[in-house]
């Protein structure tokens, strides 16, 4: 099947806290959104990728479009994420047949690798589950006292924890049909998911788990930008 990616970079980046918008905050010469879309071109099966950007914000964003044989078309993102994500899946199916396979990324996460996207789409497409990437826990996890944060209430197993992140991967009809229902439901900022996969757990359906990689983890404040123009220049 036909593979979209949705590239959620309609954030302001508050915690980073530069200028402009961070999809378009410069790492090594180049824009966050530009090294994410870079790695996006070379996913396998690849037929297009929706962008959601920053209201207003067009003649920003232009400039990074890439020039590829793939269609890549920006469309306003929401207020939150959920909703920036749910204008970009609109967009998808007004070109991509139902049973096409969707990747959430997040522009964030701009140093994620091509094969973790690759591989996500191929468990989707072997189970037609939703598929995320995710990493185990290195630190020791304690839960906290619900009446005293400041205490210790116990140690939790980390070996059945995981670190989600994106790429995030759907059937094109299951995604804008649980994304439909969070929609109808109200999207407000206390109750609406963290992530995309959050609404087919909500739902009961299965959600299959693949390998992330450290590099693509996200960029939310000016060390983790250090941290990624480091990794940058030493490859
Ligand atoms: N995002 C989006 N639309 C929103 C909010 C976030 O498309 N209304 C995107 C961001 O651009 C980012 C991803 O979702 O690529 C993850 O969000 P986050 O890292 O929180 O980015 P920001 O919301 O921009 O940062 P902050 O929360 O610090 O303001
Ligand atoms: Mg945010």
């Amino acid at each position: 099947a036909p593979v979209w990616v949705v590239v959620t970079a309609a954030g302001s980046g508050n915690r980073l806290g530069a200028k402009q918008p961070k999809a378009l905050v410069s790492l090594a010469g180049r824009t966050l959104l530009e090294h994410a879309l870079q790695r996006v071109s070379l996913v396998q099966n690849l037929a297009g990728v929706v962008v959601t950007i920053p209201a207003v914000s067009l003649p920003d964003f232009a400039p990074t479009k890439p020039a590829c044989s793939i269609p890549v078309f920006f469309v306003e993102g929401g207020a939150s994420r959920q909703a920036s994500v749910f204008a970009g899946l609109q967009a998808v199916a007004q070109y991509a047949p139902l049973d096409a396979l969707v990747l959430v990324h997040d522009a964030a996460r701009c140093l994620m690798p091509t094969e973790v996207f690759d591989r996500v789409a191929s468990r989707v497409a072997e189970t037609g589950h939703a598929t995320i990437a995710a990493l185990p826990v290195v630190d020791t996890i304690k839960q906290v006292s619900q009446q005293n944060p400041q205490q210790v209430a116990g140690t939790v197993d980390r070996n059945q924890l995981r670190i989600v992140q994106t790429p995030q991967g759907f059937v094109l009809d299951q995604i804008l049909q649980l994304h439909e229902q969070a929609q109808s439901q109200g999207d407000s900022e206390s109750t609406a998911a963290t992530d995309d996969a959050g609404l087919a757990e909500t739902a009961g359906q299965p959600v299959e788990i693949v390998d992330g990689a450290s590099e693509g983890f996200k960029i939310t404040t000016p060390t983790d930008l250090k941290y990624a123009q480091f990794l940058v220049n030493t490859k």
